[in-house]
This record gives structure tokens, C-alpha cells and sequence, in this order.
């Protein structure tokens, strides 16, 4: 018997509705506030991410899909999508075309970690990218919005850490004194940050060894050392963050683990969801454009990790509401045939209908409406067909009526849709 491979997951009918919720709720909110969708592919060469998430980062040393086309090039399954959206605003010149460049997608990303609760090798984020702005009441903005969306889905718990990593002025400076306090005490840290401590220093902050972590505990804290520029701009987004009333938690050692951030970096945690709670993340990215060979443009975003929100809504209790269906019970060969008619009248008149197929008897029929949670049942029988109705039975409260066939979807309407 084939499986699904290690670290994906089928997502089946009955979990969708809370899909659905998070994925409409999403469009809704993220377009209120100005952002339209874009879709990236699902690969892009390799060294589109290797550039931009960074070569020494967990991502591209351990966990990206690569593979050789058959024309030789090197392609990779998209890790995040931040890098394709920024390629795409360059490719198609959306500076010169959009007025404001907002956006947000939502699609599956591969990684190769370690498959637990809440961490897949596939897996599903809604994203939101604003490029072109520097403001830092923009900043505040995205992390107010992303608030909103928590609570129109329910959310009302979340977390917010919040940090800034400087920019290419402040940072070596800082990156400096960080080398050489890691260097006193590499014998101590493990392999990877010893690997790490002189080709990409920051990157320690990503270790999970809980040996590392003590140390790493006592490290400077980046915040300390930030340009006046940097730390008026951090200033001002805690302020905004602060008039919209929005709680926070300056979190110094959150520099995130993709090398392309600069200025402000935030998480957002859920409780409940256990080790892997950050349910998403982002930041600044005002080198990535330049980077990648367009202009230097400021730019801001975030990815919503889909399945820990669903994990959330489950932890919270939260399950979508029920379909409003109905029923078609016929009996005897020639009620089936018109039936069939009738099921395809209502569902073109919007009304949701199933029906039996494998000829079950009258009470079979009616313990399957019943088993799928139906809330109302068509009997079309012998007598109906002659007197050109059905009869409609309510399974709240049991109470029948006969129903003139052409009257059906109306009334059918006005009971069940309100
Ligand atoms: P990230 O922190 O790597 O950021 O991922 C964002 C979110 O995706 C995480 O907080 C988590 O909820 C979810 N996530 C990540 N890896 C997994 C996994 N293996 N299984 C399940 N969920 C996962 C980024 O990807 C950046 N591109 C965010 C960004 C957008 N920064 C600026 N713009």
C-alpha cells in the first residue's frame, strides 16, 4: 500500500472548512488593506533562494528540494515565497506598474525538517509582502492587520515578539563584537555554530542545541548596538504598536532565520500548540530587491504558517459551521428517474442536495440523511409523483409537509437558507 511521504499530509474533506476559514478570511482582510494576490511558481532555480534566504542558514544548507532538470539546471521547490514574489515585482517591473506593491499569496512550501506536530516537509503558508515603503507606521500596520485577522478567525490569544537586527550600517560593528565573544567560547558550542561563527555569526542565534542556548543566553544583544536609524525606526514602530494598542514583547535574540532581514523582525506564538507555536513571522527586507539586481527598495512582510493556525483553531474549539443540506429519498424506479431531474433542478436553484444511488430502502435512505447530518429530506414517492409534489420532512423536529414540485426550491430556501 503507498503512503504519503514522511513530513506531507492529505488534507481531507472534513478539515477543509476550517481551510476555507482561514484561506477566505485572509483574502478578505488582506485585500481590505489594500494587498492583491499573486501566485509564484512552485520552483525557481536554486540559486534564487540560496542568494536570498542565505548560504550558510538552515534552510539552504539542510532543507531545500533540489534537483537537476533534464536540461541540467539546478531547480528547487520553493522553501518560502518571498524570494519568487521579489523576483516576480523585478521581473515585471511592478515598480513602474503598481501604485502601491502589495501582495499576498498562498501556497505549499518544502522544507526538510524533522517531521513533528505542526512542522511538515510540505506545508502551507499565506503570505504578505509590501514592497516599496520604509515608513515605519507600515510596519506597525502589517503587525496591527495581522491582529485583525487573528481575531475576525477567533484568535484571540496570540503573542507578539518583536526585535530589530539593524542594517548594513549598524550591523558589522555589532556582528564584530559578536565574533569575537563566540570566538572565546567556541570549544564549548556545537559543530554548527562552530561552522557558523565566522562565516555567518547571526546564525547562531538559530540554534536549538540547548547547550548553545545558555551561551548564546549571554551574547550582546543586537538592540545595544543599533545606528541612530535604526533605533529611531524601531522606536517609531513601538510607538504606532503602542497606539493601536497592540501588546509586544522585545525579543533581542529574534533575528530570525533567513539572512535577508534588516530593521524590524517579529513572531507571533500561540499557546497550546507545543514546540513548534510560532504560528508566523516576518520582517524587513530592504536589501532584498537591490540584492536580487533591481533597485534599492525598502520592503516588509510575513508568512502565516496554515496548518499551526488550523492547530490553533482546533485547540481553541473553533469548528467551521455546518453545511445546510438536504435529502432526496425516492422510491420505486420511476420516482428515481424524476428524482434525478429534480436533484439537478434545486442544486442549479443553489440548493445543496444529495441522494441515494445504490437503491437502499426507505428506511436505509432516511438513516443515511440522517447519518449525514442533513437538515431536511425530500420524499418523492408513487403518491407524490401523482399529485406533483413532495413531501419535505424537517429532521429538527420531524414536522412534514407536502411541497408542489415547482414551489420547491423557493420554499426549500426559505426553511433551510433563511
Ligand atoms: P518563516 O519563519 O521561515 O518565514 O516561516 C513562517 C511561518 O511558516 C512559521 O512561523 C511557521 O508558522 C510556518 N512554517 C515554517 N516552516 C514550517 C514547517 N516545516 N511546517 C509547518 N509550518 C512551517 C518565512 O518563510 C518568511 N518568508 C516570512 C516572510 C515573508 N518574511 C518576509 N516576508
Amino acid at each position: 500500500m503507498y503512503r504519503a511521504i514522511r513530513g506531507t499530509r492529505d488534507i481531507l474533506p472534513e478539515e477543509m472548512g476550517l481551510w476555507h476559514r482561514i484561506e477566505d478570511t485572509a483574502r478578505e482582510v488582506f485585500e481590505l488593506y489594500g494587498y492583491g494576490e499573486m501566485r509564484v511558481p512552485i520552483f525557481e532555480e536554486t540559486t534564487l533562494f540560496s542568494r536570498s534566504i542565505g548560504k550558510h542558514t538552515d534552510i539552504v544548507e539542510k532543507e531545500m528540494y533540489t534537483f537537476t532538470d533534464r536540461s541540467g539546471k539546478s531547480l528547487t521547490l520553493r522553501p518560502e515565497a518571498t524570494a519568487g514574489v521579489v523576483r516576480a515585482w523585478i521581473e515585471h517591473h511592478l515598480d513602474q506598474r503598481a501604485l502601491v506593491g502589495r501582495y499576498y499569496y498562498i501556497g505549499p512550501m518544502f522544507r526538510y525538517e524533522r517531521p513533528q506536530k505542526g512542522r511538515y516537509r510540505q506545508f502551507h503558508q499565506i503570505d504578505a509582502e509590501i514592497i516599496g515603503e520604509s515608513h515605519p507606521a507600515v510596519d506597525a500596520e502589517l503587525i496591527e492587520m495581522l491582529f485583525f485577522y487573528l481575531n475576525r478567525l477567533g484568535l484571540k490569544r496570540a503573542n507578539l515578539m518583536l526585535n530589530s537586527i539593524g542594517c548594513p550600517r549598524c550591523r558589522p560593528g555589532y556582528l564584530d563584537k559578536l565574533r569575537r565573544q563566540v570566538k572565546a567560547k567556541l570549544t564549548e558550542l556545537c559543530s554548527d555554530c562552530q561552522s557558523r561563527s565566522e562565516r555567518n555569526t547571526l546564525r547562531i542565534f538559530d540554534c536549538k542545541n540547548t547547550n548553545c542556548q545558555g551561551i548564546i543566553n549571554e551574547l550582546p544583544a543586537i538592540e545595544d548596538h543599533l545606528c541612530s536609524e535604526c533605533s529611531r525606526h524601531f522606536q517609531q514602530v513601538q510607538s504606532y504598536l503602542r497606539r493601536f494598542g497592540i501588546e509586544y514583547k522585545v525579543s533581542p535574540r529574534l533575528v530570525r532565520g533567513l539572512d535577508y532581514y534588516t530593521r524590524t523582525t517579529f513572531e507571533f506564538t500561540y499557546p497550546g500548540l507545543g514546540a513548534q507555536n510560532a504560528i508566523m513571522g516576518g520582517g524587513r527586507y530592504d536589501g532584498l530587491v537591490a540584492l536580487l539586481g533591481g533597485k534599492e527598495t525598502p520592503a516588509i512582510g510575513v508568512a502565516i504558517g496554515s496548518e499551526r493556525l488550523v492547530l490553533a483553531l482546533k485547540e481553541e474549539g473553533i469548528s467551521p459551521p455546518e453545511a445546510v443540506s438536504t435529502f432526496l429519498v425516492t422510491v420505486g424506479e420511476e420516482a428515481f428517474q424524476r428524482g434525478m431531474e429534480l436533484i439537478r433542478e434545486l442544486r442549479h436553484q443553489g440548493v445543496f442536495c444529495l441522494s441515494d444511488y445504490q437503491g437502499r430502502s426507505l428506511r436505509g435512505q432516511l438513516r443515511l440523511a440522517n447519518k449525514l447530518g442533513c437538515q431536511a429530506v425530500l420524499i418523492l414517492g408513487e403518491d407524490e409523483l401523482k399529485k406533483g409534489v413532495v413531501t419535505l420532512k424537517m429532521m429538527s423536529d420531524g414536522s412534514q409537509q407536502e411541497v408542489a414540485l415547482d414551489l420547491l426550491p423557493s420554499t426549500l430556501r426559505r426553511l433551510l437558507y433563511g
